[in-house]
């Protein structure tokens, strides 16, 4: 389990940063998550073409097993205690809980790493760590924001055995046993196609500075799912949140990187530390893009599932059957969801089915 050291100090990054001083602004979360759900939709029409390609895999050498000596990562979730984050930290949890002990798993420990500032009703279900959010209104509405501040604090009060991280989401599951994708130094990365740096080469430059190497430097992945050794986390995640920080303060680039701004700000930060990640398209697959679970280790069920009732991509128009997890934004989805109709595809069915199962396993539901 996660020991604790004493950390009566503040954290001097963080009054650096206070120091830098920001403009405030609050949001409520629910316009957020509409802002991105619009976005979301808005890029998809834009670059659906890309996604249905057969997916190009980047292997490492022989990819697999990272055949360190010590190659256990642990997994870190970061979350929020609001339902909706609760709901999918729980069927995350489960279904870790499946897959980590199955042959080709490299999957060590696992941390909750709550980042609204206090214990919730899933301490005794997950292992958690409580951090601080960022000091009111730093966040300017965005919560994502929180995710490198909460790394900063967790890495520096865990004691954390692992020597490779995992950073994943609530809307992870794992639908294989994960090895370590990283190579020694090299994290492990998931390419999204949405994260263009050369195309942004402009704004970029604003933070990745020309002496520091080309724009292409910088990978066009996120914070999650990384796999990444501690020891360059615990380099990269303060200059991460400094990034995030100025780049959602800088109004160019806030408009220009809008929701996507913080796996920018995670890309620049690990380019400014000389790290570059092993992209792996295998990583995960993203329902209804990606048709079939195969081979891939993590469904990311970021996206809309809506299908007619011949089984047909609806996409953007509420489906007849549906699968969105924005539809469960104050309150976890039923027990038993209904099946898709025939002539989806399994990667559909199969994620149904596995939130099924959560559900299902998980005691206390419903209760709440
Ligand atoms: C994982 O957690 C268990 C108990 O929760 C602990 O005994 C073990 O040492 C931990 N392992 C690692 C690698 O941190
Ligand atoms: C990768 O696998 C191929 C074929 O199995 C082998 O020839 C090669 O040496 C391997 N490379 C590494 C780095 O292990
Ligand atoms: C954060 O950015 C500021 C402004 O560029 C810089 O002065 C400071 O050293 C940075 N702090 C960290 C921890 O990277
Ligand atoms: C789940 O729902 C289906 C109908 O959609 C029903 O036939 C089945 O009995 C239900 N299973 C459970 C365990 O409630």
């Amino acid at each position: 389990m996660i020991g604790r050291k004493s950390t009566g100090r503040v954290s001097p990054i963080l009054l650096v940063l206070l120091a830098l001083g920001f403009s405030f602004a609050t949001y409520n979360l629910l316009s957020i998550v509409i802002h991105n759900k619009a976005s979301y939709s808005a890029l998809l029409l834009a670059d659906e073409s890309e996604l249905l390609k057969e997916p190009v895999i980047w292997r490492a050498e022989n990819a697999s097993r990272a055949g360190n000596l010590n190659s256990k990562f642990h997994v870190a979730l970061t979350a929020t205690d609001a339902p909706y984050s609760q709901w999918q930290s729980r069927i995350m949890y489960y279904w870790y809980k499946k897959v980590q002990g199955m042959p080709g798993s490299d999957m060590g420990n696992f941390t909750r790493v709550l980042h609204s500032g206090n214990a919730d009703n899933l301490m005794d279900e997950i292992p958690t760590v409580v951090v601080d959010p960022l000091p009111e209104g730093l966040d300017q509405g965005y919560i994502v924001l929180n995710r490198p501040w909460a790394f900063v604090q967790w890495l520096e009060k865990a004691t954390i055995e692992e020597e490779y991280i995992l950073m994943a989401e609530p809307d992870h599951i794992f639908v294989n046993p994960l090895p370590n994708l990283a190579h020694g130094n090299s994290p492990a990365g998931f390419p999204f196609f949405y994260i263009k740096p050369a195309e942004n080469a402009r704004i970029i430059r604003k933070f990745y500075p020309k002496e520091k190497g080309p724009v292409t430097d910088v990978d066009p992945i996120g914070n999650s799912p990384v796999i990444i050794k501690k020891s360059l986390l615990e380099e990269i995640a303060p200059t991460w949140v400094n990034i995030s920080l100025r780049m959602k303060d800088d109004v160019e680039t806030d408009k220009a990187f809008g929701w996507v701004l913080e796996m920018y700000a995670y890309a620049v930060a690990s380019a400014l530390h000389g790290v570059q990640h092993v992209l792996r398209k295998d990583f995960m697959l993203q329902p209804p893009w990606d048709l079939e679970v195969g081979k891939r280790f993590i469904i990311h069920y970021t996206y809309g599932c809506d299908y007619n009732l011949k089984g047909e991509l609806t996409y953007g128009k509420v489906g007849k059957w549906r699968f969105d997890k924005r539809s469960y934004l104050s309150g976890p989805p039923p027990r038993n969801l209904s099946l898709p109709p025939p002539g989806v595809p399994e990667s559909v069915v199969r994620l149904v089915k596995m939130v099924n199962e959560a559900t299902a396993n998980i005691p206390g539901w419903d209760i709440d």
